[in-house]
């Protein structure tokens, strides 16, 4: 017997895994929405692996109503959805105010609608503390004036929760509760989940342990002139497994019907401050690795100070945070450690070698195949990744005649075509020229244009977190 079926959108992002994985830990079963525009397929195999336990998962895009509808409507008795999905980085919101309040509100609409139109009672939405801007009185508690959003996306934020406390007024099935997250660091003991930032991190946790890892220079601390014992800014920074388990309590409260209003509110963080210094200095005793740090000025829209007021949670919820600093620190080295060791290995599985190379090819080479110009790029980037022939004309003559028999076994086709797509990449990308290139390729191994493109970007991916 489970405990019943809970929606999980934006599942295979950070925070969202998590939860996941603490939702199947406590005997729910989880369905998981998520067009991965943030997050990678193998988040999914990994929630399975630590909990033992299926997710059914959808690769789905939240803003499309018709499928979201049609896979909501092919299960029964949904007990609740926790709404993780959003786009969430500060400085792009402000650069691309339309695609962050489109992704950000339309995608709450559309689950807000199925919520009506298939009696799913509870909603738990992950809002932050992003909407108080800079309080006024610390710590702050959930009655602290909602300031001016200080960027698109903390607007989202503060537009979702009235859209939600309006919904909620007008339907009298509907409950929700929202979390007002502090700043969520770490991963799962097991190293097997984490955040996955692309490109250059922007939060300070992941560029720490990026740092550490050899990945970047130096760490720049944004400002020492704040009005701080130290000078560096202070925010309250929580273990996202204390994180994930609050969401637990919120929709067991409302599955039990022990809520006190349709729509509540709470702050979720440990309650104390650390400023960058601490930080940075903790994650030096956690691990005995040294960090080099720069200080530079302020970073724009940043606020000086802000740490949550947990009472309301800690009593209303019977939750408290209970992960020391120092482990939210060792266990983000850990999964940075873990996750670059992976990517290593699976860089090491596409090292093409000789005969991976030759089948290649001749797939390539049989009717309508690689035209003159694809083969002499195929064949310099083969030279550029080490493989050695001693005559190139007379291996090329022999691997046009020799055929190559399309393997039965999706995976191995799968390999081919991803074969193919690293040496496509140039500058970590695969543009059009090499992109006709590959499809003609997934066309001869029946692999469609859909399936391409996401092997395309885990590609993309994988070479960018390590570049
Ligand atoms: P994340 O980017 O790791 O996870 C979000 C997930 O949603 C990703 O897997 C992404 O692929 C998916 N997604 C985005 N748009 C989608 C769409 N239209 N359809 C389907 N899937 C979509 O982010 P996270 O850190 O796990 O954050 C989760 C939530 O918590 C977000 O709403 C975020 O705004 C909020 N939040 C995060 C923080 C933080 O510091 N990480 C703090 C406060 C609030
Ligand atoms: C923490 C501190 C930086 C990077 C953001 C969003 C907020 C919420 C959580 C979603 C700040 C300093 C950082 C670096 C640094 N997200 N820093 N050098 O800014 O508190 O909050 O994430 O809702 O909305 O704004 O988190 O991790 O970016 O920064 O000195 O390279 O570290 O200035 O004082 P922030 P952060």
């Amino acid at each position: 017997m489970t405990k019943g079926k809970i929606l999980v959108t934006g599942g295979a992002g950070y925070i969202g895994s998590h939860t996941a994985v603490e939702l199947l830990n406590d005997g729910y079963e989880v369905i998981i929405i998520d067009n991965l525009s943030n997050s990678n397929r193998f988040i999914i195999d990994r929630i399975q692996k630590i909990t033992g336990k299926k997710v059914f998962f959808h690769q789905e895009d939240l803003l499309n109503f018709a499928k979201v509808e049609q896979i909501v409507s092919a299960y029964n008795n949904i007990k609740g959805i926790i709404h993780f999905a959003a786009y969430k980085a500060v400085g792009e919101s402000v650069e691309k105010p339309v695609l962050y309040y489109e992704n950000n509100i339309v995608s709450l609409l559309n689950v807000l609608k199925v919520m009506t139109l298939f009696g799913i009672p509870n909603l738990v939405f992950s809002s932050s503390c992003t909407v108080y801007g800079q309080p006024d009185i610390l710590p702050v508690t959930e009655e602290a004036p909602i300031k001016k959003a200080l960027s698109p996306y903390g607007n989202t934020k503060q537009i979702a929760e009235e859209i939600i406390a309006d919904t909620v007024y007008a339907n009298k099935n509907l409950f929700s509760i929202a979390l007002r997250y502090f700043n969520p660091i770490g991963a799962h003991e097991s190293a097997l989940i984490g955040e996955l930032p692309l490109g250059i991190p922007n939060n300070l946790v992941p560029f720490v342990t990026q740092t550490a890892y050899g990945l970047r220079e130096e760490l720049k601390i944004f400002g020492n002139d704040y009005n701080t014992p130290d000078g560096t800014a202070i925010r309250d920074y929580i273990h996202v497994v204390d994180l994930a388990k609050a969401h637990i309590v919120a929709l067991n409260r409302m599955i039990s019907g022990n809520n006190k209003e349709s729509f509540e509110i709470f702050n979720i963080g440990t309650g104390n401050g650390n400023s960058v210094m601490e930080i940075v200095n903790e994650f030096k005793n956690a691990t005995g690795l040294d960090i080099k740090c720069n200080i530079v000025g302020r970073r724009e829209g940043d606020i000086e100070q802000v740490w949550a007021d947990t009472s309301l949670a800690n009593m209303e919820l019977g939750w408290n945070a209970k992960i020391p600093l120092r482990e939210m620190l060792s266990s983000a080295w850990n999964w940075e450690k873990a996750y670059r060791a992976d990517s290593k290995q699976e860089k090491e599985k596409y090292n093409l070698n000789l005969e991976h190379f030759k089948n290649l090819m001749a797939l390539g080479f049989s009717n309508n195949g690689f035209n003159a110009e694809e083969i002499n790029f195929l064949v310099n980037k083969a030279k550029d990744v080490g493989i050695s022939v001693a005559n190139w004309d007379e291996w090329m003559k022999e691997v046009s005649s020799f055929t190559f028999q399309i393997p039965q076994n999706m995976d191995e086709r799968e390999e081919y075509l991803a074969d193919l797509v690293h040496l496509a990449m140039v500058d970590g990308k695969v543009h059009q020229t090499e992109y006709d290139m590959c499809l003609k390729l997934a066309d001869k191994l029946e692999i469609d244009a859909e399936n391409l493109d996401k092997i395309i970007k885990l590609i993309e991916k994988l070479w960018k977190n390590d570049a």
